[in-house]
């Protein structure tokens, strides 16, 4: 489908008068700032519909119904958006331009900076210093076409060499500041990695969409430094290596998941081209859905120390929870996948790949090691057949018990009795994990409505505080989630949200409403940073007593394995409760 240039949209929305729109359909009066008629969309005798010039919006206090312009256009023609832009156009004599469109350019942009910022680490490379980092590359047994292939680079140890060279080009400043290259500090912005080894992480369709730097010869504690997460980037989805081994993969029918960006590459050198990372971050459900579109079978090869094989567990499951049946590499003890090779070549990994063993094979035997008490083996089938029932697949679910049964040595049809017990207690168990609804919703609700009216303060300061602070898993209403979602990018812009591009941002005409209602009179709201800190302050502070609060529940309903897990997590919230006033008086005083 063609698209219509964001511009012609802008175009329209800056040329038409929403009081000229809707006088055509709706006698106005003026009232104040406001005016005021008949509402079209429902019966009435007495005027509630009011549109407000100054916002472009229209809100019926009678039926609820409101919006922007082309919304009104949308609900008395009953039109859909794109007919109502052709139809607004074709009135006003407005050009449509089917083919840029701003957030196009906005994207464009964005991959552009990431292409441009590779290829200058990559060229740095040849800098004296950059000879150093080949000699390390080399001296890790990746050689010289490795580091083209997978256009590696270095970051020169400077505040602003990047900054420098994308600020000679012609990017718009708000392209600079969405691609996360660029950290906004006291003085200015300054480049992200600097005196780092550069990994340029790709989307699948190999576009450059962010980078993983490491430390090089400076004593920076963070062996790791990634890129934020921006418009282009979402961390949990994008796997690592994926865009040039993704044909290796369908064609294996098998993925080789391994931790670190060094494992990959070094395992792709030696043939084993399979693989993938999930770098930077823990494996996730996305992850597994991405996995999914090219193989049926995933090994995963993470390093051989305590933590390597806990997190190999932890993946293991998200993938068995996703319709994978996961396979554990056994990785020696106090190596990773990319030592291994270095010290042995590829010949005992690629052994090791095809002996690899099942999840719970592996689970049962690496927690026998740590304590082999018969309590503990109950407490670990019992995690087991928790985790199983998760599964959505009968079949899938029958299997994986029968696989614990092997391991086991347990009867069959006492772990699947045991497992069903499980399902009915869950059935009627809150759901904690989704959704922490607060007791008192009406109340949390208000602080939901003030929160999006906050964000079109006219002060910059306080739009970016709430940039900053916002956890957005606070918000429990469906409707300020979609609003929030739409307001979020723009508040660390320099220019006020537009009420009107946020508005057609909103898919669903509720929440339009909602929108309309809240933004309708903001003149007489107190808009202050005071006011931000105070609402966000309050919201955390519900947020974690109502998760702490079900935490307690959920404890009097667990097995004593996950009884501990639980008991830390409530301390640690307890922590974050009283770290609370601290957190935010900092911005009281400036
Ligand atoms: N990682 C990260 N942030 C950190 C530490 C690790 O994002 N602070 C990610 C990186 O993708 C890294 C992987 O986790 O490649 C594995 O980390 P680790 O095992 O600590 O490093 P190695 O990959 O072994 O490091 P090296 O580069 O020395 O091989
Ligand atoms: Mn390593």
């Amino acid at each position: 489908m063609a698209r219509i240039a964001e511009q012609t949209i802008e175009h329209i929305r800056s040329n038409i008068d929403i009081i000229d729109i809707i006088s055509q359909y709706v006698q106005l009066k003026q009232r104040g700032h406001n005016y005021f008629g008949i509402c079209p969309f429902h019966m009435e005798k007495t005027p509630s519909f009011a549109v407000n010039p100054n916002k472009q919006i229209y809100k019926c206090f009678g039926c609820g119904a409101g919006g922007g312009s082309i919304n009104f256009v949308m609900a008395i023609e009953k039109l859909e958006f794109i007919e109502a832009i052709k139809f607004l156009a074709e009135k006003y004599n407005i050009e449509i331009d089917l083919n840029t469109n701003k957030s196009n350019k906005l994207f464009s942009q964005l991959f552009e900076i990431h292409l441009i910022a590779a290829n200058f680490y990559n060229d740095n490379l040849q800098s004296t210093k950059g000879q150093n980092i080949i000699k390390y590359l080399n001296s890790r047994g990746i050689n010289n076409d490795t580091i083209k292939d997978f256009k590696l680079g270095f970051s020169p140890d400077n505040w602003s060499s990047l900054l420098d060279k994308i600020r000679k080009l012609k990017f718009s400043s708000e392209s600079m500041v969405q691609s996360g290259l660029f950290i906004n500090g006291k003085k200015g912005y300054y480049d992200r990695f600097r005196n780092r080894i550069m990994f340029p992480i790709a989307d699948r369709n190999n576009k450059i969409i962010a980078f993983g730097g490491r430390v090089f010869d400076s004593d920076d504690p963070a062996k790791y430094v990634n890129s934020s997460e921006t418009l282009i980037y979402n961390k949990s989805n994008i796997l690592y290596g994926l865009s040039k081994t993704k044909d290796f993969l369908s064609k294996e029918n098998t993925a080789i998941v391994v931790e670190g960006y060094l494992d990959l590459i070094q395992l792709y050198q030696n043939g084993i081209k399979n693989v993938v990372a999930a770098s930077g971050t823990s494996f996730t459900d996305n992850h597994a859905t991405e996995l999914n579109k090219y193989v049926k079978n995933v090994k995963i090869a993470y390093d051989g120390d305590n933590a390597g094989q806990n997190a190999a567990i932890r993946a293991g499951y998200v993938l068995l929870k996703n319709g994978f049946n996961p396979e554990i590499v056994l990785i020696p003890e106090g190596e990773d996948p990319d030592d291994w090779i270095q010290k042995e070549g590829p010949g005992p990994l690629k052994d090791a790949i095809s002996n690899s063993v099942n999840l719970f094979e592996f689970q049962y035997n690496h927690s026998k090691r740590i304590d082999d008490s018969s309590n503990a083996l109950v407490n670990l089938v019992n995690t087991m057949l928790n985790e199983i029932s998760l599964i959505n697949d009968p079949i899938h679910r029958d299997l994986s018990v029968k696989s614990v049964a092997k391991v086991s040595k347990l009867n069959e049809s006492t772990l699947f009795e045991s497992m069903n017990k499980m399902n009915t207690k869950k059935k009627f168990a809150p759901k904690f994990e989704t959704k922490p609804i607060p007791t008192n919703t009406q109340q949390y609700n208000l602080l939901e409505d003030e929160l999006i009216q906050l964000c079109f303060s006219e002060d910059n300061k306080t739009r970016l505080f709430i940039f900053k602070n916002i956890d957005q898993n606070w918000i429990i209403s469906d409707a300020i989630k979609v609003i929030f979602n739409e307001i979020f990018i723009h508040l660390h812009s320099d220019h006020l949200p537009d009420i009107n591009i946020v508005m057609d941002g909103i898919k669903k005409s509720s929440h339009r409403e909602k929108f309309s209602l809240l933004v309708f009179d903001l003149e007489k709201k107190n808009l202050s940073i005071k006011a931000a800190i105070e609402c966000l302050k309050r919201m955390e502070e519900i947020f974690l007593k109502t998760k702490q609060k079900i935490l307690r529940e959920k404890l009097n309903q667990s097995t004593s394995e996950q009884m501990n897990s639980i008991i830390i997590e409530i301390s640690n919230i307890q922590k974050s409760i009283s770290n609370i006033k601290l957190k935010y008086t900092k911005y009281e005083q400036n």
